[in-house]
C-alpha cells in the first residue's frame, strides 16, 4: 500500500500593510523595509490560492510546512498564519516547523507560536518546562511513515538568517530515529534550514549543521526535507542505513522576481517493496502564464533498507 504526503515551505503569506516602522524593533524594522521594497511583490496571495486549489486533487497523509509563514514574526502575522493554516486543513493533517522569519525576535508565546501550537504538536504531546505544548523534535506517525520535525528557528542578530537546532533537540533526536526504524517505519525528517554544512550562505546557515548531520548519519533517516533558500535542490546524505535524499523546495508563493525559483511544492509517494522503499518525488510547479500549478519532472528513488 502506498502513502502520499507533500511539503510546502516559505509561504511568507502575511501582509504588513498598516504597520508603522517606528513601532518596530531594530531587526523587525529592517525586515519591514525589505518587505516594503521587495518581498510583497515576490510572495503573492494569488499563488497561494492556486496552490490550495492544486492540493485538493491529492489525498495526503500529511502536509508538511517547513517554516517562514511570516516576514518579521509580528503577532498580527501569526494571526494571519493561523487563518491560512485553518483554510489548508485540520491540525492533525498539517505538520509545521518554524522558520527564521517566524522567530525574528523573542516574542510572547501566547500571541505568536501559541496560535500555531496544535499544528506543531506531536501525536502524543508533552508540555515543556515553559508550559508550551509543542516540543521539538515533534513526532507524528501515519501508517508506515514517521514524520519527525526539528525546529531551527531562533532569534538572531540583525541581518542574520541563521538557524540552530540546539543541544536539547540533538539529544532527543537519536531515540526518535532509532525507535521509528525499530518499528519498520519510513523516517521523514523535516526542518527549515539545510542540515548539510556548506550548502547555504554563511549568514543563512544552520549553525550546528555538522552536529545535525552527524546524528542523521549515525542513526539514519530515509528522507530529509527543508526550505529556507527559496530554491530547489536535490542532495544525498550517506547514513548508516543507506543513502537518504535531502530535498529543498522553493517558496510556495514566489513569482521568482529576484533570482529565487518560481513557486513550487513537492508531493511524495512512498511504497514498501522487497528490499526497502520506493520513493516517488513529484514536483508541482507554478505557471505564471496560467496562474495554476502543473507537474514538474518527477523522479523515483529506490531506498534499500538495512537488515
Ligand atoms: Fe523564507
Ligand atoms: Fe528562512
Amino acid at each position: 500500500m502506498s502513502q502520499t504526503f507533500a511539503q510546502i515551505s516559505d509561504p511568507h503569506l502575511s501582509s504588513l500593510e498598516g504597520v508603522r516602522v517606528r513601532d518596530l524593533l531594530n531587526k523587525r524594522a529592517l525586515g519591514y523595509l525589505s518587505w516594503r521594497r521587495k518581498r510583497r511583490f515576490e510572495h503573492r496571495t494569488e499563488v497561494l490560492q492556486a496552490l490550495q486549489r492544486d492540493l485538493q486533487q491529492f489525498s495526503l497523509d500529511q502536509l508538511l510546512v517547513t517554516g517562514d509563514l511570516t516576514h518579521i514574526g509580528l503577532p498580527l502575522e501569526f494571526e494571519q498564519g493561523r487563518a491560512w493554516l485553518q483554510q489548508l486543513g485540520e491540525p492533525g493533517q498539517i505538520a509545521l516547523v518554524p522558520g527564521n522569519h517566524d522567530t525574528c525576535v523573542a516574542a510572547d508565546w501566547d500571541k505568536t507560536f501559541g496560535l500555531w501550537q496544535d499544528y506543531m504538536a506531536s501525536d502524543a504531546e508533552s508540555v515543556d518546562a515553559a508550559g508550551h505544548a509543542a516540543t521539538f523534535p515533534s513526532l507524528r506517525v501515519r501508517g508506515d511513515i514517521a514524520f519527525i520535525g526539528v525546529s531551527t528557528g531562533r532569534p538572531k542578530p540583525p541581518l542574520m538568517a541563521t538557524g540552530t537546532a540546539g543541544a536539547s533537540q540533538l539529544s532527543r533526536l537519536p531515540a526518535l530515529l532509532e525507535d521509528a526504524t525499530t518499528k519498520g517505519l519510513f523516517r521523514v525528517v523535516y526542518l527549515h534550514h539545510s542540515p548539510l554544512p556548506g550548502v547555504e550562505k554563511w549568514r543563512k546557515r544552520l549553525t550546528d549543521a555538522a552536529a545535525v548531520q552527524a546524528v542523521l548519519c549515525e542513526h539514519g533517516a530515509e528522507l530529509i526535507l527543508h526550505g529556507h533558500g527559496h530554491r530547489a535542490h536535490y542532495n544525498e546524505l550517506r547514513t548508516r542505513d543507506g543513502v537518504a535524499p535531502v530535498i529543498a523546495v522553493p517558496s510556495a508563493s514566489a513569482l521568482g522576481l529576484h533570482g529565487a525559483d518560481v513557486a513550487r511544492y513537492n508531493c511524495y509517494n512512498v511504497e514498501r517493496n522487497d528490499s526497502g522503499w520506493q520513493l516517488d518525488i513529484m514536483p508541482r510547479c507554478y505557471q505564471p502564464a496560467t496562474g495554476e500549478f502543473a507537474p514538474g519532472e518527477s523522479r523515483t528513488v529506490l531506498l534499500t533498507r538495512r537488515v
